[in-house]
């Protein structure tokens, strides 16, 4: 099994955008959109990764023999841990990586399946950047889930035709991609949600709406009065807007806020298996990862995306056993601290 170092040294020889940095904390890329950077300053990308630094595994090794237990579940399915592949469009774009988003996006599906985990898929300006992704999920037995653009009501519609013929697993839609000016200006354009809005989507589909890009208990309240079934605190890497809070920090007050009624994701600059616990005792049901599994797909194919979730189920595993958790349902508040600096 390729280590996370492998995986790096291999990705930077085969992309020339993104310079697979030791720690993907966006401090080299600032700015670089296109690219893998964060918006304006990269700010927000920078945010996410800090913040995380702030919270802490409180260490206990005395509640007896462990041998922890990774396996979770989203919307009934079997993982062999809460952790999934971010959806990442424009490979070629923004990593400088001589793979097509269809390479990419079949890597990513058939390496989530390899380590019995979930891959999301992207959506883009013209309607084949989602079907093309959608009837890869198809051909692999619905095991996916396909994201959506915030478009305004036409461009939903082209795309909901598809999805009610799918057997995909759930719907994502990446609400702050109304954020994204190349999307705000195409021929059918983006727009912000109302409730309404999101309302009229889960009323048509016939699998579960994930709301991806929740950032404040004002956002997720909305999402749940839509009948949201799921929703992923995400500022989208950083890559929509500048200047915000990091998703860590505003992740227990949503979980607890909504979290008895909805799934509770989270992403934004998650790399280790130290982070996917801090932000399950936070309050997450499950972590979507970005970057790194794209460097992982780049570097080594179907394998390499295995072994990155490998590398992060075993130090998953490494921390549980260390702080008295056999179970995922075992990661509570009280096994983590946060500290002021
Ligand atoms: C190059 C790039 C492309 C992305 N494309 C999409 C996309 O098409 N749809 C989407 O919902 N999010 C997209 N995202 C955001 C990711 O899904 C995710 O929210 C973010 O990358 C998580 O942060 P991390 O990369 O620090 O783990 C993209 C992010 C990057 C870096």
């Amino acid at each position: 099994m390729k280590t996370m170092k492998e995986i790096k040294q291999e990705a930077k020889t085969k992309m020339n955008k993104c310079r697979a940095c030791p720690v993907c904390n966006g401090l080299a890329c600032r700015g670089e959109v296109p690219g893998p950077g964060g918006k304006g300053s990269g700010s927000t990308f920078v945010r996410n990764v800090a913040q995380l630094s702030k919270v802490k595994v409180n260490m206990d090794v005395t509640c007896g023999p462990i041998v922890p237990d990774t396996s979770s579940k989203l919307f009934g399915k079997e993982v062999s841990l809460p952790v999934y592949a971010a959806p990442i469009a424009g490979i070629t774009n923004n990593f400088g990586a001589e793979m097509t988003d269809t390479q990419y996006n079949a890597d990513i599906l058939d390496g989530c399946i390899m380590a019995n985990t979930i891959g999301f898929t992207g959506d883009g300006k013209f309607i084949d950047m989602f079907t093309g992704p959608l009837s890869m999920i198809d051909q692999r037995d619905g095991q996916g889930i396909c994201t959506m653009k915030p478009w305004v009501k036409e461009g939903i519609d082209l795309r909901l035709e598809a999805v009610s013929k799918s057997k995909v697993l759930a719907l994502a839609t990446d609400i702050d991609s109304a954020g994204l000016p190349l999307l705000r200006n195409s021929e059918i354009p983006v727009e912000t949600k109302s409730v309404k809005a999101l309302k009229e989507l889960k009323a048509a589909l016939n699998v579960p709406l994930i709301v991806k890009g929740i950032m404040t208990v004002d956002s997720a309240l909305r999402a749940k009065q839509a009948g949201a079934d799921a929703i992923v605190v995400s500022n989208h890497g950083g890559r929509v807007l500048d200047e915000t809070v990091s998703t860590i920090e505003v992740l227990e007050d949503i979980a607890e806020t909504v979290g008895d009624s909805m799934t509770i994701l989270v992403d934004g600059g998650f790399r280790t298996g130290h982070d996917i616990f801090k932000a399950l005792a936070l309050g997450a049901d499950g972590v979507l990862i970005g970057r790194p599994v794209s460097l992982a797909a780049i570097a080594y194919g179907p394998q390499g995306v295995h072994d990155y979730f490998m590398n992060l189920k075993n130090e998953l595993a490494d921390v549980m056993l260390m702080s008295g958790c056999a179970t995922i349902s075992d990661i509570t508040r009280d096994k983590i601290t946060v500290v002021k600096d």
